[in-house]
């Protein structure tokens, strides 16, 4: 066992990771070293206390009315881009969707019930839909782990990417942080490797560019990038009348909202923290934001996020170098305990860190938020029953006339 590794780990109050050593043969001990060599123990200092916010104002958005107005208008801008091969898409499917405890990539759940419907193919089916209509391609960029990176490039290949063009199909890997558990030790998950999780949906322009990507993003010549989660089976990617809204705004960033449902509902909601586009989590609004109200009568912290945003290539650029704030994510993850036994428990029992996409956002200088109708773009697939499941996804599915 190196020394320096044990020193360091010693030094932590660590060692446990090194507890199965004499039973590791020499090339796992090795192993073993090297991972926790790399491994960014920066986590351990994450401080778990509330960041601290600025100031707080409404966010303009652009609404359901105005949109309807100058659809036309800006679909063809939109349309124009894609055309003009200026959009590409980036799907977020990282994540290990713990809620829904699926034992495998969410994408390839069967969200259909009298025949087979992939949430994959739902996404797919949507992208070629735009293809068509602007008859041009979209390179589509997929963020995978290490723990799904495999299984759903095999998946996408089996079932021939869903009529989508392979060539305009690129994976990437994003990157993995240890875990502890509630007190704050490191874990183990075999005998001779630590455990670690992906490290949040907020690193993908980072892992882009860390897998060589930006070669094909300025290669194809790409000026946008529109990002959005693997679970809403409504997702709406590369959307023509988006697109054509932010370019016409001149801003540098979009994100689509939806109207809150009420002012308690459980969303993050689009403001301006110190003049900048930002985020507001539902926790940290006051009671008085939640219920405060413009003249006309809506509510001034109105707009929910749904994780599909539009990025500008040379701003995104900018930032690349900017380190984003770890979050920390109560979750069950499996370990291997003091007795050598594999545990999956039945209860949160440690934490993850991740950085967020939406904190992406506070880096821009500007971001016009779009009012898309809920009920046709958000369906999101986060847990097997309840809010958000399977049940009101398959609702929403049929409600937009799609055989499930
Ligand atoms: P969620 O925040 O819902 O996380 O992801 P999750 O890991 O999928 O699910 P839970 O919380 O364990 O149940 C929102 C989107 O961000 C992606 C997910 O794949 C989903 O599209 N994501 C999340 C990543 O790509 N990487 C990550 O590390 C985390």
């Amino acid at each position: 066992m190196k020394n320096k590794t044990s020193e360091i780990l010693a030094m932590l109050d660590q060692q446990q990771l090194l507890r199965y050593v004499p039973e590791l043969t020499q090339a796992e001990q090795e192993t073993l070293v090297r991972q926790i060599d790399a491994l960014d123990l920066s986590v351990l200092d994450v401080d778990s206390s509330e960041t601290s916010r600025g100031n707080m104002e409404p966010l303009y958005a652009l609404t359901l009315d105005e949109i309807r107005a100058n659809s036309s208008r800006y679909r063809e801008i939109g349309l124009q881009a894609i055309r003009n091969n200026e959009v590409g898409a980036v799907l977020l499917a990282g994540g290990q969707g713990s809620r829904l405890g699926f034992d495998h990539p969410k994408g390839m759940f069967n969200i259909g019930v009298d025949r087979e419907l992939y949430i994959f193919e739902c996404l797919m089916n949507n992208l070629k839909k735009v293809a068509k209509e602007a008859d041009s391609t979209i390179p589509l960029f997929i963020m995978t782990s290490v723990e799904n990176d495999a299984e759903t490039r095999d998946f996408m290949e089996a079932h021939d990417y869903f009529g989508y063009s392979k060539d305009n199909v690129w994976f990437f890997v994003q990157e993995q942080l240890p875990t502890v558990d509630l007190s704050g030790k490191l874990m183990l998950a075999a005998k001779g490797r630590v455990s670690t999780a992906p490290n949040g949906n907020g690193g993908w322009y980072a892992s882009l560019a860390k897998n060589g990507m930006l070669k094909v993003i300025r290669d194809s010549r790409i000026k946008w990038l529109n990002v959005f989660a693997v679970d809403n089976v409504l997702q709406q990617m590369a959307d023509p009348c988006f697109i054509g809204a932010v370019i016409e705004s001149g801003m540098v960033s979009g994100s689509k909202v939806v109207a809150k449902a009420a002012p308690e509902e459980q969303v993050g909601v689009m403001c301006l923290e110190d003049g900048k586009p930002s985020i507001v989590e539902y926790y940290e609004m006051t009671d008085e934001m939640r219920q405060q109200r413009e003249p006309d009568g809506t509510l001034s912290y109105n707009y929910g996020v749904i994780l599909n945003y539009l990025f500008r290539v040379d701003k995104l650029n900018k930032t690349l170098h900017v380190k984003l704030p770890l979050h920390r994510a109560k979750k069950k993850i499996p370990y291997l305990n003091e007795k050598g036994v594999y545990v999956r428990p039945e209860a949160p029992n440690a934490y993850k860190f991740e950085t967020l996409a939406l904190d992406m956002i506070k880096l821009q200088e500007n971001c016009l938020a779009f009012e898309v109708e809920r009920e046709k773009e958000f369906a999101p697939v986060k847990n097997k029953t309840g809010v958000d499941s399977v049940e009101t996804a398959r609702a929403l599915l049929r409600k937009n006339g799609i055989a499930i």
